[in-house]
């Protein structure tokens, strides 16, 4: 893997990559899961940890973003919901290391050199499409979440973005991924119906309505950027192995028209969006 200098791994199996490329296209043009690092060819395996990397440190992150909350949420009842939900985000994260070490990955060392509770200070200038640091959780994960608003526009924001890119992951070629998302993937969905409620509860009170918009306003356009360009390379061979199975644009075109619903339904506007492609990463990321 060459995006995190810091995090040198290959395949820890023992056979050439000849005949474990063999395998891995027998396999997956058999419509059959991989299982192990034995049936894959080191491409795959670079590009299967890459993802599950930029998961696992988008799991952590978010969680860490979130243990505020639980002592700042307006009632005992949400401090519980908070709660439940940093429990949630941090045993994504240990699943998703735990897959990471099943592929010989150190995952305790590397986690061990980031600072997963690090935060940009911004003053005028968003991130657009620019990392702050050298983990690989996606950049969204880098942002302040300073109000209850922020909260949970996040929830209705990014997990439901979450949801749409982890849908892909449901059909993953790699077995031991597929299977692990689909309870990551019930418990994003109860995220993203505890972000739903608070934003259309606002939404259709004259007196937070606006605090609604100017969240969305923030974080829509965030979200909307971390699907990734369309029609990359990268996204060519995350399909050519079964790891994704849409283009970026269309898992981007699905949050959006989701979201376009909500905001008809509930008297928000959908905030505008440009493209910054000549910024953007190549990856188009997964998270939650
Ligand atoms: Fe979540
Ligand atoms: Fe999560």
């Amino acid at each position: 893997m060459t995006a995190d200098s810091d995090f040198s791994i290959k395949n820890p199996s023992k056979l050439p990559n000849s005949d474990r490329e063999k395998r891995m296209w027998e396999k997956i043009r058999a419509g059959q899961a991989i299982e192990a690092p034995d049936e894959m060819s080191d491409d795959y395996f670079d590009n299967l940890a890459n993802l599950m990397l930029q998961q696992a440190d988008s799991e952590l992150a978010g969680a860490f973003g979130y243990v505020p909350w639980i002592m700042r949420a307006p009632s005992t009842e949400e401090k519980l919901a908070v709660a439940n939900i940093v429990k949630d985000e941090v045993r994504h994260a240990r699943a998703m290391y735990r897959l990471l070490e099943e592929l010989g990955i150190d995952s305790d060392s590397h986690v061990a050199k980031h600072d997963y509770n690090f935060r940009v200070d911004l003053r005028g200038d968003d991130l657009k499409n620019k990392r702050a640091a050298d983990d690989r959780r996606v950049n969204i994960f880098y942002y302040p979440i300073d109000t209850w608003a922020d909260f949970v526009m996040f929830q209705f924001c990014m997990d439901r973005g979450a949801g749409h890119q982890l849908e892909d992951v449901r059909k993953s070629s790699y077995g031991p991924w597929k299977r692990e998302i689909e309870r990551i993937f019930k418990e994003e969905m109860m995220h993203v119906n505890h972000g739903d409620y608070w934003v259309k509860k606002m939404a259709l009170d004259r007196s937070t309505k606006e605090e609604a918009q100017t969240a969305l306003n923030k974080w829509y356009p965030r979200t909307m950027n971390i699907f990734g360009r369309p029609k990359t390379r990268k996204n060519q061979v995350y399909k050519g192995y079964g790891l994704k199975q849409r283009d970026n644009e269309e898992v981007r075109a699905s949050f959006r028209d989701e979201v376009r619903l909500k905001c008809s339904e509930w008297g928000l506007r959908l905030p505008d969006w440009k493209p910054e492609w000549e910024k953007i990463e190549e990856d188009g990321v997964i998270s939650g």
